[in-house]
């Protein structure tokens, strides 16, 4: 489980001294997700907001893509705004540290809600939804990205078995793997023709002369191997290490490491009286 004590402070801080590194994982991925989100902006002038922005990649793509757009990033973590703030400056585009719920209601109405995979944190993700539905405009959009099941993204269980599934929603990455959980949340919450494309991207963890040690030092700071890592007895650490750094090495293709990943992309439409 992440939840917004973990991005606020430790957590945030390690994704910011990271960024290179999460973009780069994610370069497969943003395509789809900027095409999508460019495709269910409104002809003329209007208002985004990117919900946990993390160091601003979506927020820029569009605010870069839409001139006549103002765009705002909302996150938890000031580190990761900070480097969002220092990497990208476009005079349609701002940053705003806090909640995304709350960012949302100071703005709404708002036309666009965009997000690559920073909407799988919220405890209460229908009361979260509903929130984010009540300050978009009716006929707005949500445009976002999250991790599909575990079993499709083989780069999260190197060191660790699949835990998803055995209970019901639980934040953190693979919050909405589950394409009925998430449509129900998001009908519960009153956003209309929510429709799930799955996108297959190469998830790259490591590149450079040695990319599995570039893989390793990246993995034992990020995602499940980094968390296993932390939590495992000292003892226990050098044989997990082992297995993740094999792992890397079996994967490895020339100067890259990548897995294979999948990601749900969603998008949906607020209908209705704005709540
Ligand atoms: C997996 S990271 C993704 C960051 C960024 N969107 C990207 O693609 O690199 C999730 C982000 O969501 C942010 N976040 C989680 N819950 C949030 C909330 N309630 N309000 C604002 N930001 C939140 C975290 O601080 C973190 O930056």
């Amino acid at each position: 489980m992440t939840t917004a004590l973990d991005w606020s402070a430790r957590v945030g801080t390690v994704w910011a001294e990271e960024w290179r590194n999460t973009d780069r994982a994610f370069a497969g991925l943003a395509p789809y997700l900027d095409a999508a989100i460019r495709a269910a902006a409104p002809a003329g002038p209007f208002a985004a907001l990117d919900i946990g922005c993390g160091a601003g990649a979506t927020a820029a793509a569009l605010a870069a893509a839409r001139p006549d757009a103002h765009v705002t990033g909302a996150d938890l973590s000031a580190d990761l705004l900070a480097v969002a703030e220092a990497r990208h400056r476009h005079a349609n585009l701002a940053f705003r540290i806090g909640d995304a719920l709350d960012t949302a209601a100071a703005l709404a109405p708002l036309d666009l809600l965009v997000s690559r995979h920073g909407v799988m944190f919220f405890a209460d993700p229908v009361a979260a939804f509903a929130r984010l539905r009540g300050a978009t405009r009716s006929g707005g959009r949500i445009v976002f990205s999250c991790f599909a099941a575990v079993a499709d993204n083989p780069w999260a269980t190197l060191v660790t078995p699949a835990a998803e599934g055995a209970s019901g929603y639980v934040p953190g990455p693979f919050a909405f793997a589950d394409r009925d959980r998430c449509a129900a949340i998001l009908a519960k919450a009153g956003w209309a023709e929510a429709t799930p494309t799955l996108v297959r991207f190469a998830y790259r963890v490591g590149e450079g002369d040695d990319p599995v040690e570039d893989a390793v030092a990246f993995l034992t700071r990020i995602g499940p191997a980094a968390s296993r890592l932390r939590d495992a007895a000292p003892a226990d650490r050098p044989a997990l290490l082992a297995r993740l750094r094999a792992a890397l090495a079996a994967q490895r293709n020339g100067s890259v490491v990548d897995f294979p990943a999948a990601a749900w992309l969603w998008t949906a439409r607020a209908t209705g009286e704005t709540i």
